[in-house]
């Protein structure tokens, strides 16, 4: 018998050397609209997301304020990083650590294995190397530097000048992978997404990989090698094996979770996508693991034209946003605004301007409408619907055509269009009232037919936007639901099913509909500080 369909979604594992940004949050909202929209779907899904630990970046910091590497980690995990995922409202299913025990241990009999296979051998390297990005750089990726950094090679992504190191280490054969590789990528168009990542990276692996250096014996914050204890791993040898020993992977037993769930699809921003599309696979395929199912790398936020950082300071906490705006506002801004995949530029102004227009004019403010005439003109009671006419029989096919639409993006990670092909409902609800005028079918008894049919189509609209926007807007959308009366008519929001929204009656004639607070509220000027 077939497996019956799962879906498995990832988000790259954080440094904890600082608190997160809306960058971090962005890709931790996208993974979750993506996974909350599968589960509604009707399709088992897994989620995951978690912190990185080791490696020279976080020991630096640690020793620069004076605590252990691991004290400085438990720190800002417990403060920052798992708070975050209430703040922005994640629905994940795991949160791995790469200093927990379940971690350590699958690294070391991950590498093990590919150390008894041959796959790693003891060599020398000298190269240049970005602490910040914890990687080896070509000098063709490097910038020289100017002012201060004159005469310095400096890496584009931190600004900063990148060291020479010298060490002795443990090598990885990924050389040997190329060919391999190369065949994926082309047996698996959408392995890598968006199409232009696809291309760079292709060209990258076409260009000849070089094997890579994977242990440090210079400090020893990290996981250690089994077979020679002066060394600790490379820590983005460490970080990518999260996805499977999160997964419960062992090297003598795949284990239940992974056997369900893997290969997973890694949402990541597009500067660390290389290491999920060409490392990754590589070590997976030395172990004769099978390779992840997609790669996609989204673009970056911008502040004043630069990727956002917290090294820049140009990092705006998710709370300023969150504080002001809420939850839901945050989640749908950053989805709809930016293409997912391109980078967007992030400006309060933008924020403010789409939450007033979209959100509280053109969503609560039909929601809110909607709600309310069926208060005062039906006792607050679903009315059933008499004869539909045209543009009662148009809303059922805007939402129809809207679900196939969404779903197909959503189906590419095309969470932007996805969300655009929903608003269709809103924008269509909203012009179907002002048509319709209830409030003047009202006033004529003789109409009240046609009242009920008008109000029973619009509360029928608002069901299944609730439904299609769960995903993105959980909060608000569950307020809705309840007004709505659906939450005891119909049951949970969270248990309806994105591909049975478009069959229309399913709020029952009589429901009981409740008054519904703003869905959002006003912001006076000064909240914005
Ligand atoms: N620890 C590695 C990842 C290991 S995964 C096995 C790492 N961590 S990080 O803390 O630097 O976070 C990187 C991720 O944060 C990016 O891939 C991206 O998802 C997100 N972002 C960080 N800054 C960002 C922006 N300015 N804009 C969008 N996303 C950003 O790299």
């Amino acid at each position: 018998m077939a497996n019956a369909p799962t879906f498995s979604v990832t988000t790259p594992i954080f440094y904890v050397n600082d608190a997160p940004h809306i960058g971090h949050a962005y890709t931790e909202v996208a993974v979750d609209v993506l996974a909350r929209w599968n589960r509604q779907c009707g399709v088992e899904t897994w989620s995951l997301t978690g912190t990185d630990e080791h490696g020279q970046k976080i020991l630096r910091t640690a020793v620069a304020n004076d605590v252990t590497p691991k004290e400085w980690a438990d720190k800002l995990v417990a403060d920052a990083w798992i708070p975050l995922l209430q703040t922005i409202d994640i629905a994940n299913d795991d949160f791995i650590r790469t200093t927990e025990e379940r971690h350590e241990s699958v690294v070391q009999a991950f590498l093990q294995k590919l150390y008894d296979d041959d796959y790693i051998y003891f060599g020398e390297y000298e190269g240049y190397y970005c602490v910040g990005c914890e990687e080896y750089k070509q000098t063709d990726d490097l910038l020289l530097g100017s002012g201060e950094f004159e005469g310095q090679y400096v890496c584009p992504i931190h600004g900063r000048p990148v060291e020479v190191l010298k060490e002795a280490n443990y090598f990885f054969r990924m050389s040997a992978f190329g060919e391999r590789l190369l065949e994926l990528y082309e047996s698996q168009p959408d392995f890598i997404q968006p199409d232009s990542l696809r291309n760079e990276i292709v060209s990258f692996v076409r260009r000849g990989l070089d094997d890579l250096s994977i242990s440090r014996q210079s400090f020893d914050w990290g996981v250690r090698v089994p077979w020679d204890d002066k060394h600790v791993f490379y820590v983005w040898f460490d970080a990518l094996i999260n996805y499977i020993s999160a997964l419960g992977w062992r090297a003598d037993e795949p284990g239940e979770l992974f056997q369900k769930f893997w290969p997973s699809n890694h949402i990541v921003g597009k500067d660390i996508a290389r290491f999920h599309a060409v490392i990754w696979p590589a070590m997976l395929m030395a172990a004769g693991l099978p390779t992840p199912r997609r790669v996609f790398g989204h673009g970056w936020l911008l502040v004043g034209g630069e990727k956002m950082s917290k090294s820049k300071l140009t990092g705006i906490a998710p709370a300023q946003i969150t504080d002001v705006f809420g939850s839901d506002a945050f989640r749908y801004y950053f989805l709809r605004a930016i293409s997912f995949g391109q980078d967007g530029s992030f400006s309060w102004e933008d924020l403010a301007a789409r939450y007033q227009a979209e959100l509280a004019n053109g969503f609560g403010n039909l929601a809110s409408r909607v709600v309310a005439m069926v208060g005062r003109y039906c006792d607050g009671r679903l009315p059933a619907a008499g004869k539909l006419d045209e543009a009662d029989a148009r809303i059922q096919q805007v939402v129809e055509a809207a679900v196939e639409r969404a779903t197909a993006a959503m189906e590419r990670f095309a969470i932007h269009e996805a969300i655009a092909a929903i608003w269709t409902i809103v924008d269509e609800l909203n012009g179907y009232l002002t048509e319709q005028e209830p409030w003047k079918v009202a006033k004529d008894e003789s109409r009240t037919e046609r009242l009920h049919t008008i109000l029973a189509t619009a509360a029928e609209g608002l069901r299944a936007l609730s439904v299609l926007l769960a995903p993105v807007m959980p909060q608000s959308t569950g307020l809705l639901w309840t007004a709505l009366g659906a939450e005891a008519a119909i049951g949970p929001l969270a248990e309806q099913r994105i591909d049975r929204v478009a069959e229309w009656g399913q709020l029952p004639a009589g429901a009981e509909m409740s008054t519904l607070p703003p869905l959002f509220p006003r912001i006076e000027a000064e909240q914005l500080g």
